[in-house]
């Protein structure tokens, strides 16, 4: 393994690893009455300052980097990924992978596969790209899927969670479900899907769940009694709902990679793509649309933008990788930048302790029991609150 690009000097035991093993045993006895409601103003300008940093030099940070990413082969995997638009399916579809793509508006995905057969049969192949609906905003739709995607007994080698939404719009916005949307779409819907997913997961093995995270889970803070941001202990604000649903996909995760044991072969990462020129930015005033399109020396385009979701879905040294975080008791699971690089995550998201919290409370929400993941890959049959008709 090339310890040069995978073992970082941030990664090496320091004495943050000591504090966030006893935050992980309980909070020591002065911690115990002060319930941390926010970031100081020195956490909250570091955050800023990754933020500012990824836009500022993205391209210098990547620019060892191929675009478009060439990728190992890739034929025997099955993908599911969530997301409508082109990369990361058609990349991975061209480089002979089978993919599905799980996505609210089937007929749209149908038109477009079909757009893209006819670029690609110049090349005297077809892509092998299935359509699947999917509405994260809708716990019933996300169990459905994977109750539809698991029946089939299929192996599942990688699931790209990608779908997600940065809305502008107030008042605050809530599912049917009852949760605030970002935290539903970005955090609690992948979490369940990733979940229910883990018997096609385990079928699959050596698998990957990928999670496209974001740089702004920096500035992100999560008070497992208030996911909903309602309580007015925090103001809310379309940043706090996507910087926080970003933080708690983090810390879910990085316990989902603590709690799959080394012979499930299961592999948990979350990337970020760096600021990218999509649809995310569709709700933005336009002034702040027009601003982000006319910067194109510093945001990538969204062929750039997948190149750290490939990467985490098929290097080949990634499962590895994983594992050694794993054996190192390392806080967190492993977290790939914009350049392809392993990196580490917020100081907040090294909080083991609401971690754990974050843990609990998101399974309370999406209608799983504490021990699911334990009983998915003993074979065991789970109750999920949604998809039962
Ligand atoms: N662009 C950036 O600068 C940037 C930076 C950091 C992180 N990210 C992250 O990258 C990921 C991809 O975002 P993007 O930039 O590609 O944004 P995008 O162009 O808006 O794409 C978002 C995707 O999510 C899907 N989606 C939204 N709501 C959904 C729902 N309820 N159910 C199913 N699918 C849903 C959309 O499908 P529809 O077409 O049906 O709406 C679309 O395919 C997100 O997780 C985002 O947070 C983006």
């Amino acid at each position: 393994m090339d310890k040069g690009i995978w073992l970082m000097p941030e990664f090496r035991k320091s004495p943050d690893d000591e504090k966030s093993k006893r935050r992980a045993d309980g909070p020591t006895p002065e911690w115990k009455n002060k319930k941390k409601t926010g970031f100081g103003w020195i956490e909250w300008l570091r955050g800023w300052w990754y933020v500012v940093h990824e836009f500022l030099f993205q391209r210098i940070m990547a620019s060892h980097l191929q675009n478009p990413l060439p990728l190992p082969p890739v034929n025997e995997l099955t993908c599911i990924v969530t997301q409508l638009h082109w990369p990361p399916n058609r990349p991975l579809a061209e480089a002979g992978a089978h993919v599905v793509m799980a996505v609210r508006k089937p007929k749209a995905a149908h038109d477009l596969i079909q757009k893209w057969q006819n670029e690609w049969s110049g090349m005297g192949l077809s892509l092998d790209i299935e359509v699947m609906e999917l509405d994260l905003l809708s716990l019933d739709s996300v169990a459905r899927f994977s109750e539809a995607w698991n029946v089939q007994m299929k192996p599942l080698h990688v699931l790209i969670n990608n779908a997600g939404i940065f809305s502008i719009e107030l008042p605050q916005k809530f599912s049917k479900d009852g949760y605030e949307e970002h935290m539903q779409v970005n955090h609690l819907a992948p979490a369940l899907l990733s979940v229910l997913l883990l018997p096609s997961l385990s079928r699959g093995s050596p698998s990957r769940i990928v999670n496209v995270n974001s740089v702004m889970h920096y500035v992100g803070f999560v008070d497992e009694e208030d996911m909903n941001v309602v309580s007015g202990r925090r103001k809310y604000s379309s940043l706090v709902g996507y910087a926080g649903s970003k933080l708690a996909q983090v810390m879910f995760s990085s316990i989902l990679h603590k709690r799959l044991p080394a012979e499930a072969g299961i592999s948990v990462l979350c990337v970020s793509p760096g600021v990218v020129s999509t649809n995310v930015t569709r709700d933005l005033p336009r002034f702040l649309q027009a601003g982000y399109h006319l910067l194109p020396c510093f945001i990538f385009s969204p062929e750039e933008g997948s190149r750290s979701s490939l990467f985490a879905a098929t290097d080949p040294q990634v499962p590895e990788y994983c594992e050694m975080l794993k054996s190192d008791e390392w806080p967190v699971c492993a977290f790939i930048s914009q350049d392809c690089r392993p990196t580490n995550p917020s100081e907040e998201a090294h909080n083991l302790e609401t971690a754990y919290k974050v843990w609990g409370r998101t399974l309370e929400m999406v209608g799983l029991s504490y021990d699911c993941v334990e009983r998915l890959l003993d074979g065991q049959e789970v109750i999920c609150r949604f998809g039962a008709q």
